[in-house]
């Protein structure tokens, strides 16, 4: 009892100036069962819910939120092709049956247990073919290629998304997760347009924004067409938009090696003096690491600095989620690790990463300037 009060208040003093009003976990099995080795498209199109893909567990939201009486974020992930069938294409047209289903886990998430909930379209700015994700499917806006969505079909689906929740102050709305691979005026052309359907919606509500490069916060200011340059241009007619940044701590940043080497403290300096720069917020939606005790530092490191750089107002470590079995979300070596997901374990049947990683390191360092109430925005809640 002593040393943790002690502790608490050590805790208190370095975090004086924290602003991480939002933490918690992605759920991620909803853009699941559309892998096809032969790049068939369609495969896996519409899918069968609570079969092929899914998007939360009830039971595993309660232990977050309850039992833990800690995490108030989930970042929940959908397909395009799902929530706008490729019959109709990107827009405003809704296979109802699925939105419903995805509605339920976010309203579960918001209204039963007073969360946040993101709403990730989990689509690397492309539509039509996720058959071999993240690598398939025509960049939204292309008009060089005539089977690709529009920037305008892109608005027109954002903008019916954000009416449909538009009277509840506990989302957030996640434009795209991880654009690469495109001219970074695109991906700026792309959610300056979301965010302006949002907007003309009458929705207030926190939107965050990807960069290009996969979103990655280590490269931001990095090659010649670098988002540092570009979306510094990006305009929201509320000031409730911060930018959605990945960060892995492995070799290549792509979060599936076992072994940690890249230190956030250092390889997001950039980025955030860049946000400190322009006045920008941002939020790190993925991060995550290994078990094993070289990454324990690493993990240590990036909740730090999130918690002690004020330009960071939340964050979603990667990933829980219902369909993920013992299979990694972070890296596969001898054995697969389990995921985030709370009764998660390894393939060897020992605790899986919601034990090593979350209830171990993560939930240890969450932070305490977590809101319960008030729209989701820049200065968390209003
Ligand atoms: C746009 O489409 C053209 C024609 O299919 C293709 O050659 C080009 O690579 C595409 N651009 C992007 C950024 O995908
Ligand atoms: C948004 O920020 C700009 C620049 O600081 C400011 O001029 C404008 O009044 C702000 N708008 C709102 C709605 O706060």
């Amino acid at each position: 009892m002593f040393s943790k009060s002690l502790a608490a208040v050590a805790l208190l003093a370095t975090n004086a100036a924290a602003t991480i009003y939002y933490a918690g976990v992605a759920e991620s099995s909803g853009e699941f069962g559309v892998w096809s080795q032969t790049t068939t498209i369609g495969t896996g199109l519409p899918g069968v819910f609570g079969k092929d893909y899914s998007f939360i567990s009830k039971e595993a939201i309660d232990t977050y939120v309850d039992q833990n009486k800690v995490a108030n974020l989930f970042r929940v992930a959908f397909l395009l092709e799902r929530m706008c069938p490729l019959s109709s294409g990107l827009g405003s047209k809704f296979d109802e049956a699925h939105f419903n289903n995805f509605a339920d886990a976010i309203n579960y998430i918001t209204v039963t247990k007073k969360a946040y909930a993101i709403l990730d379209p989990h689509n690397y700015m492309r539509y039509n073919d996720p058959s071999q994700q993240p690598m398939t499917g025509s960049v939204i806006g292309n008009s060089s290629d005539s089977k690709a969505a529009t920037t305008a079909q892109f608005g027109a689906f954002w903008g019916e998304l954000a009416r449909r929740f538009v009277d509840n102050p506990k989302v957030i709305f996640g434009l795209m997760n991880e654009p690469h691979d495109m001219p970074t005026s695109l991906v700026l052309a792309n959610d300056q347009a979301a965010i302006d359907a949002i907007r003309n919606a009458g929705a207030k509500q926190l939107i965050i924004a990807p960069g290009n490069s996969w979103t990655g916060g280590h490269s931001w200011m990095e090659g010649s067409d670098s988002s540092g340059a570009t979306m510094c241009k990006i305009k929201d007619p509320l000031n409730n938009t911060a930018f959605d940044i990945h960060e892995y701590l492995d070799t290549d940043y792509s979060g599936s090696h076992q072994e940690c080497v890249n230190l956030a403290s250092t390889k997001l300096a950039p980025v955030t003096a860049w946000l400190k720069k322009y006045g920008f917020k941002a939020m790190i939606t993925e991060f995550g690491a290994s078990p094993l005790a070289s990454c324990n530092t690493y993990v240590t490191d990036i909740l730090n600095y999130m918690a002690t750089n004020d330009v960071y107002i939340g964050w979603t470590a990667w990933a829980a989620g219902p369909m993920w079995g013992t299979r990694s979300p972070c890296c596969n070596g001898n054995k697969d690790f389990g995921s985030l997901e709370p009764g998660s374990t390894a393939s060897d049947g020992s605790p899986g990463l919601y034990t090593t990683l979350w209830v171990n390191q993560i939930q240890k360092l969450l932070p305490t300037t977590l809101v319960w109430s008030g729209m989701s925005s820049v200065t968390g809640g209003m």
